[in-house]
């Protein structure tokens, strides 16, 4: 591989994002609650911590902070003593506090950065912004200003979005934040014969590679494991999985 990227150290991950993300970029994960966009996140700091020695920051509106510290230590992650051995910092803010900060050259979220030498962060979540009572104006220019910050900064970045509907289409809500990020994944629930399956599908990635399938994926004891592809299978992202013609045809008049 010729040029260096960053890895989630799930191998089948880094392959579809050929080798991993790209350094310094920002990166859209998308998916209807619990489909595990919270877990991915904190793997891809956890590991890189502990497997590629890269510091992170989680800013998170999401949980209660006993909660999250809680849910990542049943994947046997422990945040607390990364965070003691000053690898990573954890904080759990509200959306306008965190505004006010991002901006600021001097502010405190930029004085952990360097302090730590973080290089990955996450934002748990964007959708949060949406809560300030802003018009989709002012929304749009909070989500550039927090990129922006990002990429100042040099971190690789995941910002999670809360996608309401639980099958079929992405939901159209005014943010236009698909559109700057560099790329842009998707977590989806699929029915697949009368059973709940997760799907995991790259939408977009900017001056790199990728590959385009939809991916089954799992939370294991161990955090996301990313399977096969959904084989035999149309129409997974747009909730209405069904049998290709000739995988109908075969379970219909059996294989020749
Ligand atoms: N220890 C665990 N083992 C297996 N699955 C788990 C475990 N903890 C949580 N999960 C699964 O992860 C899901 C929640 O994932 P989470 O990352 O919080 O989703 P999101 O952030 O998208 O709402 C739950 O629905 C549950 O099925
Ligand atoms: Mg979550």
């Amino acid at each position: 591989m010729s040029e260096e990227r960053v890895q989630f150290g799930i191998k089948a991950l880094d392959k579809m994002l050929s080798g991993g993300l790209l350094p310094g970029s920002a990166n859209l994960l998308e998916g209807a609650p619990g489909t595990g966009k919270t877990t991915l996140a904190i793997q891809f700091v956890y590991n890189g911590i502990v497997q590629f020695k890269e510091p992170g920051l989680i800013i998170t509106f999401e949980e209660f902070p006993q909660q999250y510290y809680h849910d990542a230590m049943q994947f046997g992650w422990d945040l607390k003593k990364l965070e003691n051995e000053g690898k990573l910092k954890l904080i759990f803010s509200d959306p306008q506090t965190t505004l006010d900060e991002i901006d600021k050259v001097d502010g405190q979220f930029v004085k952990i950065i360097e302090d730590l030498g973080v290089k990955r962060v996450v934002i748990d979540s964007m959708t949060h912004f949406e809560s300030l009572g802003i018009d989709q104006f002012d929304l749009r220019d909070i989500e550039r200003r927090m990129i922006n910050a990002l990429k100042r900064e040099g971190v690789s970045s995941i910002l999670l979005r809360e996608n309401d509907n639980l099958f079929g289409q992405v939901s159209q809500v005014s943010s236009k934040i698909p559109f700057i990020v560099d790329s842009y994944t998707l977590l989806r629930y699929v029915e697949i014969d009368s059973a709940i399956e997760k799907a995991l599908c790259i939408l977009k990635m900017r001056g790199s590679d990728h590959q385009k399938d939809i991916r089954c994926f799992r939370i294991g004891s161990k955090g996301i494991e990313v399977e096969a592809k959904f084989s035999g299978r149309e129409g997974i992202m747009s909730g209405n999985a069904h049998l290709t013609p000739q995988d109908a045809f075969v379970n219909v008049f059996g294989k020749k």
